[in-house]
């Protein structure tokens, strides 16, 4: 399926629940999350067929989102039944990593090829501060399950913040070195519950370089994300710029969020609802956001928000 502007769609992030067992400051409003109504919510029924028919439009990867995925009930039977989807050739689940000790190995036999946990500090004050209510023991813990889960080329996402962790790059980078993971370093991007952040939290990518200037470009790209390595590291440094660096002509994504709607761009308020359709008028839907894709977001800042009308926790980080 290719969009207005000859880009392929080749990867769904499907949410399966806005709920988290962590209040990240920069993703969950300040309230907190209100429970929805189940009826609003797709289906796990509804959301294997959306996967299936995202699979016959030729959306072979999958990534399945939150919130926080692993606290949904059936997230096994979910991941199980998009594993076995035909078409469906990779899936990949984004976790804060908490509940992974009890999870990882489920999970793996699931069918999930791939985790990546978020991890934006190793100061453990910093991490309770930051997600108000987890542990940096949780996390780290997780990392250590997924590896022995057998899980390979785990990702560790790292949102830089100025004035929070931007004296943590080294350390952080060095987490490729401790273990066999790929490091990826994101910026902060201005959604409406980051407003309580300054302009100093918003830091290119580039301060990362700037930290290690011993950094190996390596030549290959994944997506969305620069690449180097430290050297002796057994994992690869990411570098992802939605803000410093446009990558929308590569965008290759739709988004499903957990409430059904589909997103042509995480920073378009525009949606396509799923819910309660056949597959054939989920067809229509999808075909039609592939339509609505635009070729750009505007260029995002502090001063120049995210136009999207939902907080990340209810998109899909
Ligand atoms: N900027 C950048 N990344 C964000 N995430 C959530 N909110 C933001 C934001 N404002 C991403 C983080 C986290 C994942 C769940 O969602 O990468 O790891
Ligand atoms: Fe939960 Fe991830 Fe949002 Fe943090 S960033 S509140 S872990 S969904």
């Amino acid at each position: 399926m290719r969009d207005g502007f000859g880009r392929e769609i080749t990867y769904l992030r499907m949410s399966v629940t806005e709920l988290c067992n962590l209040r990240c400051r920069y993703c969950m409003p300040a309230e907190g999350v209100c429970k929805r109504r189940h009826e609003e919510m797709l289906t796990q029924e509804e959301m294997l067929r959306a996967v299936g028919v995202a699979a016959t439009l030729g959306m072979h990867k999958l990534r399945i989102t939150g919130g926080e995925p692993l606290v949904k009930k059936n997230i096994l039977a979910i991941c199980e039944g998009a594993a076995m989807t035909p078409g469906i050739e990779e899936i990949c689940l984004t976790t804060n990593g908490a509940l992974l000790p009890r999870l990882a190995k489920p999970l793996k036999a699931a069918g999930v090829n791939r985790l990546n946990i978020s991890l934006d500090t190793l100061d453990a004050d910093r991490y309770a501060w930051m997600t108000r209510v987890g542990s940096l023991d949780d996390a780290l813990k997780g990392i250590e399950a997924a590896l022995e889960a057998g899980f390979a080329r785990v990702k560790i996402n790292a949102v830089l913040i100025g004035g929070f962790n931007d004296d943590e790059i080294r350390p952080l980078a060095r987490l490729s070195e401790r273990w066999p993971v790929d490091v990826r370093f994101i910026e902060l991007m201005p959604m409406a519950e980051v407003a309580a952040f300054g302009p100093e939290a918003f830091i290119p990518c580039g301060r990362v370089v700037e930290a290690l200037p011993e950094l190996e470009p390596i030549a290959e790209s994944d997506g969305v994300a620069r690449l180097y390595r430290l050297p002796g590291g057994q994992g690869s440094i990411g570098l992802i710029s939605p803000l410093s660096a446009h990558f929308c002509g590569r965008c290759n994504r739709l988004r499903l969020t957990a409430d059904g709607r589909v997103k042509p761009c995480l920073h378009s308020p525009r949606e396509y609802p799923l819910k309660g359709l056949d597959a054939e008028g989920m067809r229509r839907q999808f075909l039609a956001a592939c339509t609505a894709k635009p070729e750009r977001h505007p260029l995002l800042s502090y001063e120049s928000r995210s136009g999207a009308n939902r907080s990340m926790n209810r998109i899909g980080g």
